[in-house]
């Protein structure tokens, strides 16, 4: 459908992101660094390599933020729009309040906080083929609970949709990509929250609307807590997960311009280092990611971890599956395990958090 039939693209981009704070507290989730670039970029080059030109924005939470960066987006061979939510409207409040900037029939919505490689022709086809008011891209998940789960029958036509429930009967859950005829986002209750997943869809399900699911299974993962965060950013970097975005070289570490690797130090498992980043001596980076300006002293380990801009972390301290705010100065000899969150510009003190009693 894309390269023949115009097909407008919606990106929801007003969350708050709050699992993955203390990050976004300064920018929003979608703009967040992620090998290299902001990474709404690596979806935002996945629509245009479908051959769609046409994206709008929803955005709310630091709207202005996405402008800012990506302006009419001519530079990505693009062209964007922005709606921006003064209260946020949730998910399908979000898309209604597009509508004005949707020309054609058809309309493709993502969540934009997915890493994904499902070619985006691929989904538009089957729509087509199916005549469907709604297609669902579905991916199959370990554990659905966190998701919106999605039951199908023998046609893929969908019988249940279930958003984060407990006792999931599938393990088929909603990838955050749908095809939308125009005439249904019209239906959406206008000026007010709306929850596409809680609302919408079981209300066209209710009502014997065509919705039909597209069950594939490329790479796929929803990057909102620091986990995810951290596997699809190395992912990218190691070439597991694919970008149009990006060059074709790939290895064991991205280290961008302006940043300086002292001898010594180890950097594997798909680090990226930033712009103007310092890594000390004998520094052992293991999936880590250091925002632009952080600063790794010697003999330091980070693994797993996010390091926001200007943090620093002292000489010999541990950093294991944990986030440190923009700013943040961490003390020699300190130990920082799993999920620990330290705000931006706290300073702790050389070795003063331990996780064990030898120094
Ligand atoms: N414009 C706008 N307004 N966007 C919003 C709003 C809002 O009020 N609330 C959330 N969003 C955006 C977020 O920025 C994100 O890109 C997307 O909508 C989904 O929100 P998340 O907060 O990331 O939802 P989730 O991950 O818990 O669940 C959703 O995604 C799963 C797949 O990743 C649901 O759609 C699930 O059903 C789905 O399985
Ligand atoms: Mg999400």
């Amino acid at each position: 459908m894309a390269s023949d039939t115009p097909v407008d693209a919606v990106v929801l981009v007003g969350g708050k992101g709050t699992r993955l704070r203390p990050l976004t507290l300064s920018a929003p989730k979608p703009m967040l660094p992620t090998a290299g670039v902001p990474f709404l970029t690596h979806l935002l080059a996945r629509i245009k390599a479908a051959g769609i030109t046409h994206v709008v924005l929803g955005t709310s939470f630091k709207a202005e933020v996405f402008e800012e960066y990506f302006g009419d987006g001519s530079d990505l061979g693009l062209e964007i729009e922005y709606v921006t939510e003064t209260e946020p409207l949730g998910t399908g409040g979000g898309i209604r309040n597009v509508l004005p900037k949707l020309r054609a029939d058809n309309v493709i919505v993502f969540n934009g906080d997915v890493l994904g490689g499902m070619d985006l022709r691929d989904v538009l086809a089957s729509h087509t083929e199916h005549e469907a008011d709604v297609t669902l891209h579905l991916v199959r998940v370990g554990d659905p609970r966190a998701f919106g789960c999605v039951t199908t029958d023998g046609d893929g036509r969908v019988a249940d949709f279930l958003e984060k429930t407990q006792d999931p009967p599938t393990d088929q859950i909603n990838a955050g990509c749908y095809v939308f005829k125009r005439e249904i986002i019209e239906k959406i209750p206008a000026g007010r929250p709306v929850s596409v997943e809680r609302e919408v869809f079981p209300s066209l399900l209710a009502d014997g609307r065509r919705v039909f699911g597209f069950v594939d299974n490329s790479y796929w993962r929803d990057m909102g807590t620091p986990e995810d965060f951290v596997h699809g950013s190395a992912d990218l970097v190691r070439g597991v997960a694919q970008s149009p975005a990006l060059d074709g070289q790939r290895g064991e570490s991205l280290v961008h311009p302006g940043a300086g690797i002292a001898p010594g130090a180890v950097l594997i498992g798909g680090t990226v280092v930033g712009r103007g980043a310092e890594v000390g001596a004998g520094a052992r980076l293991d999936g880590a990611i250091l925002f632009d300006g952080a600063v790794v002293e010697a003999g330091a380990t980070v693994e797993r971890s996010i390091v926001g801009f200007g943090a620093r972390i002292g000489p010999r301290a541990l950093v294991r599956d944990a986030v440190i705010g923009d700013g943040a100065d961490i003390g020699a000899r300190c130990e920082l395990l799993r999920g620990a969150r330290v705000w931006p510009g706290v300073a702790l003190p050389d070795g003063g958090v331990r996780f064990s009693t030898d120094v």
